[in-house]
């Protein structure tokens, strides 16, 4: 979602915070801008579209060492100019740039504002409004901020600026991600850590309802109710490199290629020293004191965990229901009487997850966060945490982050299976190894991919992917990715489902992707095919060795009967990268969607 930076220090903030806001962008990216603090007061620059137009519209003439910085992913009102943060008071006094969603502003700006201009069809226009308003009255800043913030209800991470007291930068955090990253001689606050490593890689965490008074030699945390806090400051264990496209033309491509890799690193991350898969021990014991596992996730995550029930089901034997959490948290079913909730999140901060771990924890439920993202929100508020070790992720569509979370699913699984002495028929490490393997032959053979992109999906209206048992959830997946980055309408069905209603869409040409990776299905599915064949759609098969037939668009590797998605899955995330760059996207920033979604 939005990203927030700021610098204050000795050097020139500019490059600085548009170079961070660069490196944010991918999580949201409809409008940018910068406010920047010197003896003349603030200016604020800022610009409708990508960080690129906000850099040429910069005057780099202008000497600033304390700015602030925001990309942003519209919540209340459109992307525009005018919308785009910072966001200043009616004197121009106080700059403001906020993450979040405050969920009473209008009642704020009746009770508070009623005689104020407002600029913005923003809930974050309130929040520096306010705080101008209450100086007006004669609060000095700091006490005008704090009571700002007693009065917000929903979700913030702020910093501001004011043009009266240009040596400090306020800061606030409720709900969204905030870091504060430190320097000699200079301070930063970012959203992410990425953002800043470009100077330093020390960090300190803030929690919510936490306010920063940051200067350039001064770091002063307290609570809202002014308690003082002190913190130890970690480094950020992230290589820039991770974070540069290199030679790759996108991200998403770097992140395809890189999943081989990922799940052979996953293998060793979990391996113990006598060379065998082992998971934390307090997880284990999680698991073995529940009598049920409730899986919360959204987006592609949901559908990692459709395949993480299979496994625990499957090779553990214990049940497992899976859901969309922005439905559980308000509509939750009956639960069993030992629940376990294992939260599954690429980036940790996911709002709509956030809050049933919340409602869950209330209730006293146990809970494990199985994340891309050491130290995110999910991480720091779950009983338990469980690393995916891909590396960042940053391409909106999610693709390494998918496989790691099937692989480490598989192992939580394995591990909790051999734990309870159930009789376990796969030699995970090694299948996994193997699948690994097939992954890179997949990649290696991606100008296949690029030619079936080229067919398919070059000019269509809509595509459907089928499959049955764990190919139906690639399928899922599938559909998700063509979707998301090529904007053609995809649908992952169940291949026997189809006939029930959709097939009514199927028309000549109509493209139909069929996933052919289950022994025990493979039949009912090639009839599935058939159905949709009799009625004019143009098939693409991908089957699995030793499942192929004569006419299939694509043969995958041959890997172990459970680890089928991870091999499944490269093709469709490759014929999606490719149909996306014949139709002229952005591949790595689709339009109105955001990487790390931190509002409901
Ligand atoms: C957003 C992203 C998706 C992602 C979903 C869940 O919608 O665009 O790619 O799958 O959030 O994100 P999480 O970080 O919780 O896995």
């Amino acid at each position: 979602m939005c990203g927030i930076v700021g610098y204050i220090g000795e050097l020139d903030a500019k490059e600085i915070l548009v170079k961070g806001l660069e490196k944010l962008e991918y999580r949201g990216y409809d409008s940018a801008g910068i406010a920047l603090g010197n003896e003349v007061g603030l200016t604020v620059v800022k610009e409708k579209g990508r960080v690129a137009d906000l850099r040429s519209a910069v005057d780099w003439t202008i000497h600033s060492t304390t700015g602030i910085g925001h990309t942003r992913w519209a919540t209340h009102g459109v992307p525009n100019q005018t919308n785009a943060h910072p966001h200043q008071s009616t004197s121009n006094r106080f700059s403001l740039v906020h993450n979040g969603v405050i969920e009473n502003y209008q009642q704020l700006q009746k009770e508070h504002l009623h005689d104020v201009q407002m600029n913005s069809d923003t809930d974050t226009e309130v929040i520096v409004q306010l705080v101008e308003k209450f100086t007006k009255g004669g609060m000095k800043t700091e006490i005008a901020f704090r009571h700002t913030l007693s009065l917000l209800q929903g979700s913030y991470a702020i910093a501001m600026l004011d043009a009266d007291e240009t040596d400090v930068i306020f800061i606030a955090k409720n709900k969204s991600p905030l870091l504060v990253g430190i320097g000699e001689h200079f301070n930063v606050v970012a959203s992410d850590a990425m953002a800043m490593l470009q100077v330093t890689d020390q960090y300190v965490e803030l929690h919510d309802k936490e306010v920063v008074i940051l200067r350039k030699e001064a770091i002063e945390i307290s609570t809202l109710d002014g308690v003082i806090i002190e913190r130890t400051p970690y480094t950020a264990e992230l290589d820039m490199s991770d974070i540069e496209k290199g030679t790759y033309p996108h991200f998403m491509l770097k992140e395809i290629e890189e999943q081989s890799g990922v799940v052979r690193k996953i293998i060793q991350k979990y391996e113990d020293e006598h060379g065998e898969l082992t998971i934390d021990t307090d997880v284990l014991t999680a698991i073995n004191e529940a009598d049920r596992l409730y899986i919360i996730a959204a987006g592609t995550s949901y559908h990692a965990g459709l395949i993480g029930k299979h496994y625990f089901e499957k090779i553990a034997g214990i049940p497992v229901e899976v859901h969309i959490s922005s439905e559980f948290g308000y509509n939750m079913p009956l639960l069993s009487d030992k629940p376990l909730f294992i939260f599954i999140t690429q980036s940790g901060e996911t709002a709509d997850s956030r809050q049933v771990l919340v409602k869950i924890k209330a209730l006293g439920y146990p809970s494990v966060t199985i994340t891309n993202s050491p130290g995110s929100t999910l991480s720091r508020e779950a009983d338990h945490t469980l690393l995916l070790h891909a590396g960042p992720e940053i391409a909106v569509a999610s693709t390494k982050a998918y496989t790691a979370q099937v692989a480490v699913l598989a192992i939580v699984a394995y591990v909790a299976a051999k734990e309870r002495g159930e009789t376990v028929v796969i030699d995970l490490k090694r299948e996994l190894a193997i699948a690994a393997n097939a992954i890179q032959t997949l990649v290696d053979s991606k100008a296949e991919m690029k030619q079936i992109a080229h067919e398919f999906l070059a000019v269509s209206r809509n595509a459907f992917l089928i499959g049955r048992n764990l190919d139906y959830y690639v399928s899922l997946e599938g559909a998700l990715k063509v979707k998301e980055i090529s904007y053609i309408q995809a649908e992952g069905f169940a291949g026997g489902e189809l006939k029930h209603g959709t097939i009514a869409l199927i028309e000549e040409g109509t493209p139909v992707f069929a996933l052919v990776t289950q022994k025990t299905v493979s039949l009912n599915i090639r009839g599935n095919v058939k159905e949709v064949v009799a009625r004019g759609a143009n098939p693409c098969i991908i089957s699995m060795e030793g499942l192929e037939e004569e006419g299939d668009c694509l043969v995958l590797p041959k890997v172990h009967a459970l680890l089928t998605p991870l091999a499944a899955v490269i093709p469709m995330q490759l014929i999606s990268y490719y149909a996306a760059l014949y139709r002229g996207c952005d591949v790595d920033k689709p339009r109105n969607l955001a990487k790390s979604v931190t509002v409901e």
